[in-house]
């Protein structure tokens, strides 16, 4: 396989039954041109010998020591910085667990930690560990937080049961690595502009009038963006949040500072995406001082004035070729609304979502969306917010090499 040829794969094989498998997962990587990395736990040297891995890898392998000693610190944070793509196969309970929880107490933990690259876990465990709370709720933290997990199959498990744990195909985990490795370059040399989070339009000095958006979407999109390559310029409201690795962050507060920022990006952008909670409206004038309740009285009106249309602006200033996103949210038919602001307002592609939908309330961390576009229009399920982010980029990508 093409895309595999001269990449760098650290292969963390943990301690079960099915390490077996990946020494043909080993091989199979390595005969496709990538150099394949293989780093072992302890317990998985019991099942497999590293001189296996070994001779098929034309590598040393790696084996875990209980306490990653100092001088070799540096060397365990190299591989993660290496790596095209880190893979975990098979991935036991225990180590999802442990990636869940951020450990860097050995080699394939810490790997993962220092790493940007893609993460590819491929689970194999007994059915009743499989289904345990604990490790759904490992493997849903380390799914939101990018890692490509191949769930694993159903059928007869070394413990005699029958019932999912089984490790995925090795058919499946390589295509995920190709996936994985294919994503990572899909905007490579591209520009991508995400606009997040609320705007905040001052009243006085003290008192702003905003809305509820977290950014979480937004703030998604632009790590999925970086991590497929694309240089990233996160312009962004106030939130809670941290800018994502590989992003530039260009804050702002107000409708009007939010335009000129993206206005200001947009000669050398391939495409922006308005995902920020823009205030249609702002106070009149903001007051330079404090507004004292003596002042305003038992009622006070407060004249509030449209705000700039953002896309507007953009698609009238863009340069061609460039791609321009839009979100419309709605309490009830966002689709059939998103369809009309994709004609009127020539954008490329609406992201249309129903926040009366408990799934796409505001600040939470799934979404259920529809993407409206000339090509149709694509519901998806409820996703967590990161997924949804992914699939769009995805879309961008493919846009821009039309
Ligand atoms: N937007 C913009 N400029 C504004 C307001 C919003 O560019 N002044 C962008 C948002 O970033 C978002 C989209 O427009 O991508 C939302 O469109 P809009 O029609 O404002 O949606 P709603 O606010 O949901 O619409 P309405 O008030 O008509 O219900």
């Amino acid at each position: 396989m093409e895309a595999l040829r001269g990449r760098f794969i650290v292969l963390g094989v943990t301690g079960s039954i099915a390490a077996y498998k990946s020494v043909e997962l080993a091989r199979r990587l390595t005969q496709a041109g990538a150099t394949v990395q293989v780093v072992m736990s302890r317990s998985a040297t019991e099942f497999v010998r590293p001189l296996t891995f070994q001779a098929l890898t034309y590598r040393p392998v790696e084996v875990e020591m209980f306490q990653i000693q100092d001088e070799r610190a540096a060397g365990h944070i190299a591989m993660g910085r290496q790596a095209d793509v880190v893979v975990i196969a098979p991935a036991t309970a225990h180590v999802l667990a442990r990636l869940a929880n951020g450990f860097s107490d050995d080699l394939i933990a810490t790997t993962v930690l220092a790493t940007d690259a893609p993460i590819v876990l491929a689970p194999a465990m007994e059915t009743h560990m499989w289904q345990n709370a604990a490790t759904r709720a490992n493997v849903a933290t380390l799914r939101e937080r990018g890692a490509r997990i191949v769930e694993p199959e159903s059928g007869p498990l070394a413990s005699g049961d029958i019932g999912p744990g089984r490790l995925a195909s090795l058919e499946r985990i390589e295509a995920a690595v190709v996936e994985a490795l294919t994503a990572s370059q899909a905007l490579a040399g591209r520009r991508v502009v995400v606009t997040a989070g609320p705007t905040l339009e001052p009243i006085d000095p003290v008192r702003f009038v905003s809305n509820r958006s977290s950014g979480k979407m937004g703030y998604a999109i632009a790590a999925a963006a970086a991590d497929a390559g694309a240089e990233v310029f996160l312009v962004s409201g106030p939130t809670a949040l941290r800018a994502p690795a590989g992003t530039q962050l260009v804050p702002i507060e107000t409708a009007e500072q939010l335009r000129d920022a993206v206005l200001g990006l947009l000669p050398n952008a391939d495409a922006v995406v308005m995902a920020a909670a823009v205030a249609d409206y702002r106070p009149i004038e903001t007051r330079e001082r404090k507004i004292k309740k003596r002042d305003a009285g038992k009622e006070m009106t407060l004249r509030l004035t449209e705000n700039p249309d953002i896309l507007k602006a953009i698609v009238a200033a863009r340069r061609a070729g460039a791609i321009v996103v839009g979100f419309k949210a709605e309490t009830g038919d966002a689709t059939a609304e998103a369809g009309r602001m994709l004609r009127e307002k020539k954008l490329d592609l609406v992201v249309a979502n129903d926040v009366s939908d408990p799934g796409s309330a505001f600040g939470s961390d799934t979404d259920r969306v529809t993407f409206v576009s000339a090509d149709g229009v694509e519901a998806l399920p409820l996703l967590a917010k990161t997924e949804v982010a992914r699939r769009l980029v995805a879309k961008l990508a493919e846009r821009l090499a039309r």
